[in-house]
């Protein structure tokens, strides 16, 4: 059986990056078997957040994740913080997981930056609570961007532990789905940093609700070099910005980066930034419009989620239970 699941935290504003890299592919496999896509808020809290804004963030996420195209009648759509299972089994899994493991985490190196004993608890187990998100629900599949490849293997690695352990096959291992052209999309500012909501500067990103002006301005201004195009896949070597925005005009303009190469060889940047925009403006527009209009009406939003947890609950509490028997926890 294939069950998917995946997640984004209600930070900041959803671009590019999250659309092309996880939330497109989400709607792509759709048909393919159960599916479940939460909106991790228990996440989001790892790092502070204003209670308000973490409120209406969550709305906006599942508003995003529908918009795009992920359909209710096929999939399931919640906020972990309504399915109680995600943050029990986490403890569990924790108490399983050597510190070790989580010390190679290279996303907590980066968030924690140099005042590591100032880094909260939460923020180290974040990796335990997102294996908690994929085994409650025994997920075999979870479709994500290159930069949780490693979360996903740790996702695995304490999914054998737990087996081990109580010496059972309960828990399968869940295989990554890192899907499409564009599985690392990068800041239009410097094609070596990762396109993040976190990036100071709003010009590095292209949000999935930003005015198709905006969207012009920001591919005009994006960073290039003086060269024109390559004619091959090896000449993108040490040209990251290029690379970048030819990935980007593939992926948006569903074909692949070597079709892009060759459409674009030789010439110079203004035509591809031209293309480029037309594309984003044309995918991204609709969206936009429907994210705003689902925005406008919260407490359907809201029974969206609410109706979305109760399906989750269903499917994650007998699972929960299961463990939490395997573990030794006396039956109520
Ligand atoms: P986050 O914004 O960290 O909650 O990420 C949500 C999803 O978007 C995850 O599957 C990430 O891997 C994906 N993602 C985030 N940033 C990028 C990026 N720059 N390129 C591709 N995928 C991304
Ligand atoms: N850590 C993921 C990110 O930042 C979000 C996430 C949380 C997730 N739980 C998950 C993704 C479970 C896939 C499956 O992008």
């Amino acid at each position: 059986m294939t069950r998917i699941l995946s997640g984004m935290q209600p930070t900041n504003q959803l671009h590019l990056g999250n659309y092309l890299g996880a939330l497109k592919n989400w709607v792509a496999l759709q048909d393919v078997g159960e599916n479940l896509f939460c909106v991790v808020d228990l996440h989001a809290i790892t790092l502070p957040q204003d209670p308000a804004v973490l409120a209406q963030s969550t709305r906006e996420i599942a508003a995003a994740y529908i918009a795009a195209g992920i359909d209710t009648a096929k999939s399931i759509i919640f906020a972990q913080s309504h399915v109680s299972a995600h943050a029990e089994l986490a403890w569990i899994l924790g108490c399983m997981t050597p510190m070790g493991w989580l010390n190679r985490m290279t996303q907590f190196k980066e968030k924690a930056g140099k005042d590591r004993e100032s880094a909260p608890l939460g923020l180290y187990g974040y990796p335990v609570l997102m294996a908690a998100d994929i085994l409650t629900y025994k997920a075999t599949h979870v479709p994500v961007g290159e930069d949780q490849k490693q979360h996903l293997e740790l996702a695995r690695d304490i999914a054998g532990a737990f087996n081990r352990r109580y010496d059972v096959e309960f828990f399968p291992l869940p295989e990554p789905q890192i899907l499409g052209e564009a599985t690392r999309v990068m800041s239009l500012r410097d094609g070596t940093r990762k396109m993040s909501k976190s990036d100071l500067s709003d010009m590095s990103r292209i949000n999935m609700t930003d005015t198709p002006e905006l969207i012009a301005q920001k591919i005009r201004k994006a960073k290039t070099d003086p060269a024109p195009l390559p004619s091959n896949p090896e000449e993108l070597e040490g040209r990251p910005e290029a690379d970048n925005l030819l990935t980007l005009y593939a992926a948006l303009s569903d074909t692949t980066k070597r079709a892009a190469i060759a459409r674009f060889a030789g010439t110079q940047f203004s035509l591809l930034k031209a293309e480029l925009t037309e594309a984003a403006v044309e995918t991204l527009g609709p969206i936009a419009a429907r994210m705003n209009a689902l925005m406008a009406d919260t407490a359907a939003l809201d029974a969206i989620l609410r109706d979305g947890a109760d399906k989750a609950n269903a499917i994650a509490q007998p699972i929960l239970a299961e463990a939490k028997q395997l573990v030794g926890f006396l039956p109520r």
